[in-house]
């Protein structure tokens, strides 16, 4: 396996606020990994600060050989780490295709798409930009809407779209931010089985955030567990399902 992501020692305050202290954690080719805490933990700063929105406080975060700490975020898409949003994000009053196409736009540097672009003046290439799009679009599920309005669109739907958009960018790891959630359990299960096969099919890795356990326990090889900005545990779902503080802070002690 090769570590494709690398948080390290990354910490982050907003004013008097740590919201993240010294977390560590990496993401190798191959690889579906949990972060998992209660609400306020620190798991959507830790999106941010790996995606670029702002800087960390502190620490290190390396990409696929790159120093990522002060890149652009477009930059940081198109050297191949995508992430969806908690709270959709798609473009309401453009079509569903046309939000991929949007997302495949972010990626035009030294790629397939890249190539495709490089085209666009042609009328070909804009066919095979559009017909890869819907490739995207069929993978989750939601060709058949391609010409809606993305803001028409079921919630259900938005949620599918925000991934398809992030695929678009043609991602070596993809960050999920609450994916299934909204999502009523037969939705989430397919939503989990969608990550599943992004994951298998397309040899994406996945880092996700995520409040459903029989979610996140179905398909993570590993976890991490953040608490008031810390890490309070690391390793497989069996180990943190029985982890004590995990427990405590986070699963309480319902069977899961
Ligand atoms: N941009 C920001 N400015 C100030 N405080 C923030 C900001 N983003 C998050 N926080 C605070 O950081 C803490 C962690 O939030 P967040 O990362 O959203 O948690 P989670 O996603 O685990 O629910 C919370 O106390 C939140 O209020
Ligand atoms: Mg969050």
């Amino acid at each position: 396996m090769t570590t494709l992501l690398d948080v390290c020692g990354v910490s982050k305050r907003f004013g008097g606020l740590m919201a993240l202290k010294d977390v560590n954690l990496t993401v190798s080719d191959n690889e579906i990994v949990g972060l998992i805490g209660p609400n306020g933990a620190g798991k959507t700063t830790c999106f941010n600060v790996i995606s670029g929105t702002f800087p960390p406080s502190e620490g290190q975060i390396t990409f696929d050989g790159h120093n990522i700490v002060g890149m652009r975020p477009n930059r940081i898409v198109r050297i191949g780490l995508a992430r969806t949003y908690q709270a959709t994000s798609v473009f309401p009053t453009a079509t569903v295709l046309e939000n991929v196409v949007r997302g495949a736009f972010t990626r035009s540097e030294d790629t397939f798409l890249g190539s495709l672009l490089g085209l666009a003046a042609s009328r070909d290439a804009d066919a095979r930009l559009r017909r890869h799009c819907m490739e995207i679009l069929d993978r989750v599920g939601i060709a058949h809407v391609h010409d809606h309005l993305a803001g028409a669109l079921p919630y259900g739907f938005q949620r599918r779209l925000g991934v398809a958009i992030a695929l678009a960018s043609d991602p070596k790891v993809i960050m999920m931010d609450e994916p299934a959630a909204g999502l009523n359990p037969e939705e989430s299960h397919a939503m989990g089985q969608l990550i599943r096969e992004i994951h298998e099919a397309g040899g994406t890795s996945v880092l996700i955030v995520e409040h459903d356990m029989r979610l996140v326990m179905g398909i993570c090889h590993r976890l991490i567990v953040l608490d008031h900005g810390e890490q309070i545990a690391a390793g497989s779902p069996e180990e943190i399902r029985n982890n004590r503080q995990v427990i405590e802070a986070y699963l309480g002690t319902e069977a899961i």
